[in-house]
């Protein structure tokens, strides 16, 4: 009998904790590969581009900015959501990213939301 309550009670906290993640998935911070301590702060970019009514705003963040890499290997990334109140937007990598020289950063906000983002790009 206590087994099945402890067996629910976790069941319940599961729900929980998945229905949180699910709510808050287009307001989150994003993290890829390995940030160290030794890590070099390759690049980085505040991002803030006002709501547009009707509309999601999309903004692309590519390093290195010209396409000429200074032989540099990305190691992590990451990308900081700073609206704090769930009308926060998603970061995504379309191609490159840790292990590359290059990426190229998504940025969807929400639905009539803006984003303000910090990007921060790392390598060794
Ligand atoms: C992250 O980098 C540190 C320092 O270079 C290293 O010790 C650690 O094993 C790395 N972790 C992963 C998951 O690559
Ligand atoms: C976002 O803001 C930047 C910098 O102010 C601007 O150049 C860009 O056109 C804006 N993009 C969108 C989709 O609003
Ligand atoms: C949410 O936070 C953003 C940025 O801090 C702010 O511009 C916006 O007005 C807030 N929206 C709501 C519904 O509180
Ligand atoms: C990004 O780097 C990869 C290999 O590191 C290369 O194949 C690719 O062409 C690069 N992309 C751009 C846009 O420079």
């Amino acid at each position: 009998m206590m087994k099945q309550q402890s067996n629910l009670l976790k069941l319940t906290t599961a729900l929980t904790i998945a229905a949180y993640v699910i709510t808050t998935t287009y307001a989150i911070s994003s993290t890829w590969g390995n940030i160290s301590n030794s890590a070099q702060l390759l690049h980085v970019e505040n991002v803030f581009n006002a709501s547009s009514p009707g509309k999601y705003v999309n903004r692309e963040i590519k390093f290195p900015k010209n396409g000429i890499g200074n032989g540099r290997i990305i190691t992590g990334i990451r990308a900081f959501d700073q609206v704090t109140n769930g009308t926060g937007g998603h970061a995504t990598i379309y191609s490159g990213g840790p292990g590359f020289n290059n990426v190229t950063i998504k940025l969807q906000s929400q639905y009539n939301y803006g984003l303000i983002f910090r990007v921060e790009i790392y390598g060794q």
